[in-house]
């Protein structure tokens, strides 16, 4: 509603067009953007040059993105904000480009066929063609495998950071992250609390990429990998267990499986702990929460986001004692419960 009491079309209007800004930003990643004025700052003819852009739009397209807030320019030189120095500059430690790189050249064509996906129920990414899983189609070809994990490094570095403050890890000395990707939860953890030991339990085909990731942030000792699959395989035992983006990958059944497999595995006393963007219980206000459920339609046979109250539902069911929510992040929380 305006001043003068008419209502407005243009937050209808901003979201409607939102891609518009979500793809330059996504182009300029692809393009290695905010990597090149890492060295120095550039003129619009320098980084059009350094970017192999033609001069038709280039201008268009640096200076949208200082109005989007991604980029300064002073006297004519553009240069990075902050952030995007600090997450935007590819081989930085806190790069997350990673999983804009991947939304850029996978998910944002598949969006695009939204509406089909909500008509049938139906993944609408590789599988679609007739090709593999998620898992298996990411883990196809090396660069994807690495490209992927470190996105989700990325994606969880946030809450990684926050689980590491906040959770009371005094009380524990061992901790399992099921399906932890490149090792970014556990890192972090293991950096924030130095009496910790822990494992990563996931597919064969991610160790080499966590072992190198843990290495490169002298964890080797604390750290290590245990290869398996989750659905076939026992879960190595630990006092803490972690599930960071699992349980939305897959379908009610599943879901239940792997918590009652946490269960069974854990000591008297053990502590899980499921983080991701957990939906608020009235189901209104975590968009993010909300399209990321969205996401598992376009990605997966059966996934989909949860609110907390669910969680904890059937965390119970599977004979967890206490469970509490506690958010972390962002649009993350992390549903905890106690065996
Ligand atoms: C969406 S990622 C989540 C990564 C990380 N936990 C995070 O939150 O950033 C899912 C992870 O589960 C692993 N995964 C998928 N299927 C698996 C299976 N059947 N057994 C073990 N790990 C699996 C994948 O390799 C990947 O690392």
């Amino acid at each position: 509603m305006s001043e003068k009491g008419v209502v407005a079309p243009d937050q209808i209007m901003q979201l409607g067009l939102g891609f518009w800004g979500s793809k330059v930003l996504l182009s300029a990643v692809e393009l290695g953007l905010f990597s090149e004025l890492s060295k120095s700052p550039l003129n619009t003819e320098s980084l059009t040059s350094r970017l192999g852009l033609h001069p038709r739009s280039s201008r268009d397209f640096f200076d949208a993105l200082v109005a989007l807030g991604m980029l300064e320019r002073n006297d004519g030189m553009y240069s990075n904000t902050p952030a995007t120095e600090e997450f935007l500059v590819r081989g930085k430690k806190r790069y997350i480009g990673g999983m804009l790189e991947m939304v850029n050249s996978r998910l944002y064509r598949f969006w695009g066929s939204l509406t089909e996906g909500l008509k049938t129920g139906e993944p609408q990414n590789e599988v679609r063609a007739g090709g593999a899983g998620l898992f298996e189609a990411l883990y196809s070809d090396p660069d994807r495998l690495r490209s992927f994990l470190g996105a989700m490094t990325g994606l969880s570095l946030g809450a990684s950071m926050a689980i590491a403050q906040n959770f009371p890890w005094k009380s524990y000395k061992t901790v399992l992250d099921v399906g932890g990707a490149e090792g970014g939860l556990l890192v972090q953890v293991c950096l924030a609390n130095p009496h910790l030991t822990g494992v990563n339990f996931d597919l064969p085909v991610v160790e080499p990429v966590f072992n190198e990731y843990v290495a490169t942030n002298g964890l080797s000792d604390r750290l290590r990998f245990h290869p398996g699959d989750f659905f076939r395989e026992p879960l190595p035992q630990a006092d803490v267990i972690t599930m960071g983006h699992i349980l939305h990958d897959w379908n009610l059944d599943e879901k239940r499986m792997l918590l009652d497999k946490v269960y069974s595995t854990l000591p008297p006393g053990g502590a899980l702990i499921v983080f991701e963007a957990i939906i608020d219980d009235e189901r209104r206000k975590n968009a993010f929460g909300l399209l990321m459920s969205l996401n598992m339609l376009i990605e997966t046979p059966g996934g989909f986001d949860y609110t907390g109250q669910d969680c904890q539902g059937w965390m119970r069911d599977a004979g967890f004692r206490d469970t509490r929510v506690e958010h972390l992040v962002g649009p993350d929380s992390m549903v905890i419960g106690i065996k």
